[in-house]
C-alpha cells in the first residue's frame, strides 16, 4: 500500500485512495465499512471521501462476489451478437435469479445459493469484434457461444485473450502504430522491441530541443485520436516554455466508447511504443512525471504496462537522468473502477485526484492550464501518443502527407456489428471510403442481409442511414471548391467527411447495422449505456438520459404513445449544449439521429394516443391529490417577504 501512496506526490495523497480500494478488494473481496475508515485514516481523509468512491465508481462493491465472478458485456454490438442470451443462460446453468426486466439491466452483482459464481452485467469491454465477450475474473472471454454458456465454467472452450490481427496487412491499409502487432516474430517484451528498433526514436529525440519537438508535432497535423480531433501541436503549445509549475503528462487509456477496441491492443501488443511515444512527449513538455489512467476492465493491460515499465527501468529509458540527457522521467499506471466518464479528460483528472469521476467546466479548467492538481497537464490518447514516436521517425513533414490535408497521418478503426471480418484496421486517413472499409476490409455483410445503417466514429456519433444523399463539398487543385452529392458507401473515412455528412470520426468504433435491426431496439441499448454512465452533476443529462431509456423501454413493451417521438427529440435538444461537458452531446445525438432518421420505426412503435406526459411512473394526475398533499407554512423570513413570497412552499 505504500508503494501506491509513493506513486502521487506528498500533499495529494487523496490520488492513492482508488488504488488501495483496488488492492483492499483484491485481497478481502469486497469494501466493507471498515476500508472506508482504514483507508481514510491513511490518507488523513474522512471515510465519506472513501464511501463516495465505493458508491460512484462502479467496480468496487460492497458486498461479497462469488468465488468466480462473472461480468457480461451488454452493450451493443454484444447484445447484437447474443451478450443478453449469453447472461441468461449462465444464470440458468447457475441456478442463479436476475431481475428479467430491462430498466435492470445493472441490477447489482446476483450470486449463486453455494456462493461459487456471481454475476454482473457491465458496458462494453472494448473488445466488440469479438463480440459477446464476457469476463471471467479477470480474463476476458470471446466469442463466447451464448448457446454453451456452461462450458464458460467447466473446460471454458471459448476464446480467451486478444484476437489475432490479421497478417499480412490487407492492401489497403497502411499499418504504422500496428506496424509490428501480429507478425509471426513479434513478442511484447523490451528485447524484441529493441531488436526492432525500439527506442531509437527516444535517443533521437534527446538530441533535439523540446521547440523542435513541439513544431514537428504540429508539422505534422496531428489530430487526437481519442474522440474530439483536436490539434495535438496546438494543444502541446498552450504549456509555456517558461512554466514553474509541475507540468503533467495523462495517457487516457480509459477507453471506454461502445465500438472503440483499439488501445487495449496496443497495450497488451506493444506497451513499449506507447511508453516510448510518452518518454519522447513528456521530454518535449519537460513533464518528469506521466501517469497512465487505464481502465478498471483492463487488469492484464495493467499489469502488462507495469512490466514494461521496469524493463524500460533497466535500461535507463526512464529513472533519473535518462540516457544520461539529465532529464528525469517517471510514468505510473493508475487503474480506474469503470466509470466511462472517466475517459473524458476532466472527469479523468478529478479521478486521479482521488475523486468522484465529475468533469469540471471549461473555461477555466482546461487542463493545459488548470489540470492535474490544478497544474498544467496534457491528456492524450493511447493512440495519439504512439504517433509521437513515428512523427519524430519520419518528421512532421512526411507525416503529413500521409492522409489527407487536415486529416493527417493513419488511424485505426474498429468495426464490429454486422460485417463478416469485425476488427482494426489502420489507414491513411481518409484514404478508403466508407464502402471499402465494410465490403472489401471487413468482408460485407452477412449472406442475404443489406446494410441499413452505420454509426461511424463510437456509439456517440450520430447514426447514419443507408440510404441518404450527403452532400459533401471538396476542395479542388486550384484552391475552388465544388460540392459532390454521395451516397454512405462513398464517404471518406476522415474527420472532415464524417462531419460534413452530419456525424463524427469521434474515436473510430465504426458499429454496422443490417436490415435485421429494430432501430427502436438498438437506440435503447445506447440510451441504457447513457442513463447508466451519466455523472449526473448536470440535470439535463442525469434526469433527460433515463427519460430517454424509459420511453424507449415503453415502446419496445408495445405501450408507446404517439407523442414519444417528439419527445424524445425534446429531450434530446434539451440536453444537446446545455451540460458541463460533452457527455450531454454523447447522450442526446444517437436519441436525436435515430428518432429523424428513422421516423417510421419509431412511429411504428407509438401507438398509444393517451399520453402519460411523462415517463410512466411519474403520473402527477394519480400520484398527487391536492387534497393529500399539505402545504407547508413557510418560515418567517423577511426577505422572503420582501421578494412577495405567498407564505407556503
Ligand atoms: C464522455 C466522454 C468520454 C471520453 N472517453 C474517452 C476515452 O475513453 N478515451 C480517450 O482517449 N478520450 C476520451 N474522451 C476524449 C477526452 O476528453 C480527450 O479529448 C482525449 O483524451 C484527448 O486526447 P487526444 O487529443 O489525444 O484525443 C472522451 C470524451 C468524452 C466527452
Ligand atoms: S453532461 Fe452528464 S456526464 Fe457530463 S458533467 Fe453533466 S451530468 Fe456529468
Ligand atoms: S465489448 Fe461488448 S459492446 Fe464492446
Amino acid at each position: 500500500m505504500d508503494d501506491a501512496i509513493a506513486h502521487y506526490p506528498r500533499e495529494h495523497r487523496r490520488s492513492a485512495a482508488m488504488p488501495l480500494l483496488h488492492l483492499w478488494q483484491e485481497h478481502f473481496g469486497f469494501v466493507s465499512g471498515e476500508a472506508s475508515v482504514w483507508i481514510a485514516e491513511k490518507l488523513g481523509l474522512q471515510p465519506i471521501n472513501i464511501l463516495e468512491l465505493v458508491t460512484f465508481y462502479p467496480m468496487f462493491r460492497q458486498h461479497p462476489a462469488g468465488k468466480t465472478h462473472i461480468r457480461v458485456c451488454r452493450t451493443l454490438s454484444c447484445a447484437m451478437a447474443g451478450g443478453l442470451e449469453l447472461m441468461e443462460n449462465l444464470c440458468t446453468a447457475l441456478g442463479i435469479q436476475r431481475p428479467t426486466d430491462g430498466e435492470e439491466m445493472h441490477h447489482p452483482i446476483a450470486v449463486s445459493a453455494d456462493g461459487n459464481y456471481s454475476v454482473e452485467f457491465v458496458e462494453c469491454l472494448a473488445s466488440c469484434h469479438t463480440a459477446p465477450v464476457c469476463m471471467v475474473g479477470e480474463e476476458l472471454h470471446e466469442k463466447v457461444n451464448p448457446e454453451s454458456a456452461a462450458e464458460l465454467l467447466g473446460n471454458r472452450e471459448s476464446e480467451a485473450g486478444n484476437q489475432q490481427l490479421q497478417w499480412p496487412p490487407h492492401p489497403i491499409e497502411r499499418r504504422l502504430v500496428y506496424k509490428n502487432i501480429g507478425r509471426p516474430s513479434w513478442t511484447t517484451d523490451i528485447d524484441c522491441y529493441l531488436r526492432e528498433g525500439g527506442y531509437e526514436q527516444l535517443k533521437q529525440a534527446l538530441t533535439l530541443s523540446r521547440d523542435e519537438i513541439v513544431n514537428k508535432v504540429k508539422n505534422s497535423g496531428l489530430r487526437g485520436r481519442g474522440g474530439a480531433g483536436f490539434s495535438c501541436g496546438l494543444k502541446w503549445s498552450f504549456i509555456r516554455p517558461d512554466e514553474k509549475r509541475p507540468v503533467y503528462l495523462i495517457c487516457n487509456a480509459d477507453e471506454s466508447e461502445p465500438g472503440t477496441f483499439k488501445d487495449r491492443y496496443i497495450i497488451h501488443e506493444d506497451p513499449h511504443q506507447l511508453l516510448e511515444g510518452m518518454f519522447i512527449s513528456c521530454y518535449a513538455l519537460n513533464a518528469n512525471t506521466a501517469y497512465i489512467y487505464i481502465r478498471g476492465e483492463f487488469p492484464e493491460g495493467a499489469k502488462i504496462l507495469e512490466r514494461a515499465i521496469e524493463e524500460a527501468r533497466q535500461h535507463n529509458f526512464l529513472g533519473k537522468n535518462i540516457l544520461g540527457s539529465g532529464f528525469d522521467v517517471e510514468i505510473y499506471v493508475h487503474r480506474g473502477a469503470g466509470a466511462y466518464i472517466c475517459g473524458e479528460e476532466t472527469g479523468l483528472i478529478e479521478s486521479l485526484e482521488g475523486k468522484r469521476g465529475y468533469p469540471r467546466i471549461k473555461p477555466p479548467y482546461f487542463p493545459a492550464v488548470l489540470g492535474l492538481y490544478m497544474c498544467p497537464t496534457i491528456v492524450n490518447n493511447v493512440e495519439t501518443l504512439c504517433n509521437i514516436k513515428h512523427i519524430v521517425a519520419i518528421g512532421g513533414a512526411e507525416y503529413a502527407r500521409l492522409g489527407r490535408p487536415n486529416n493527417t497521418g493513419t488511424r485505426v478503426l474498429c468495426v464490429s456489428g454486422d460485417v463478416q471480418r469485425p476488427g482494426y484496421f489502420e489507414i491513411e486517413v481518409g484514404a478508403l471510403t466508407m464502402g471499402q472499409l465494410i465490403y472489401q476490409m471487413a468482408g460485407g455483410l452477412r449472406p442475404g442481409r443489406k446494410l441499413k445503417a452505420v454509426i461511424p466514429g463510437g456509439s456517440s456519433a450520430k447514426v447514419l442511414r443507408a440510404d441518404e444523399r450527403f452532400k459533401l463539398k471538396e476542395r479542388q487543385a486550384d484552391g475552388s471548391t465544388i460540392e459532390r452529392e454521395i451516397s454512405i458507401d462513398d464517404i471518406p473515412m476522415d474527420f472532415d467527411s464524417l462531419a460534413a455528412a452530419g456525424s463524427m470520426a469521434g474515436s473510430g468504433g465504426v458499429i454496422v447495422l443490417d436490415d435485421s435491426r429494430d432501430m427502436v431496439w438498438a437506440l435503447n441499448n445506447i440510451n441504457k449505456f447513457y442513463a447508466h454512465e451519466s455523472c449526473g452533476q448536470c440535470t439535463p443529462c442525469r434526469e433527460g438520459s433515463l427519460w430517454m431509456q424509459k420511453i424507449t423501454d415503453r415502446m419496445l413493451r408495445g405501450g408507446g404513445v404517439v407523442e414519444d417521438p417528439e419527445t424524445l427529440k425534446n429531450i434530446g435538444d434539451n440536453i444537446a449544449g446545455r451540460t458541463i461537458c460533452a457527455f450531454g452531446e454523447a447522450c442526446a445525438w444517437p436519441t436525436q439521429s435515430f428518432v429523424g432518421k428513422f421516423p417510421e420505426e419509431f412511429a411504428g412503435r407509438a401507438h398509444k394516443p393517451l399520453p402519460p406526459p411523462l415517463p410512466p411512473e411519474y403520473t402527477p394526475e394519480e400520484l398527487i391529490d391536492k387534497e393529500s398533499i399539505p402545504t407547508v407554512p413557510m418560515a418567517h423570513d423577511p426577505g422572503w417577504e420582501k421578494a412577495g413570497a405567498k407564505g407556503t412552499i
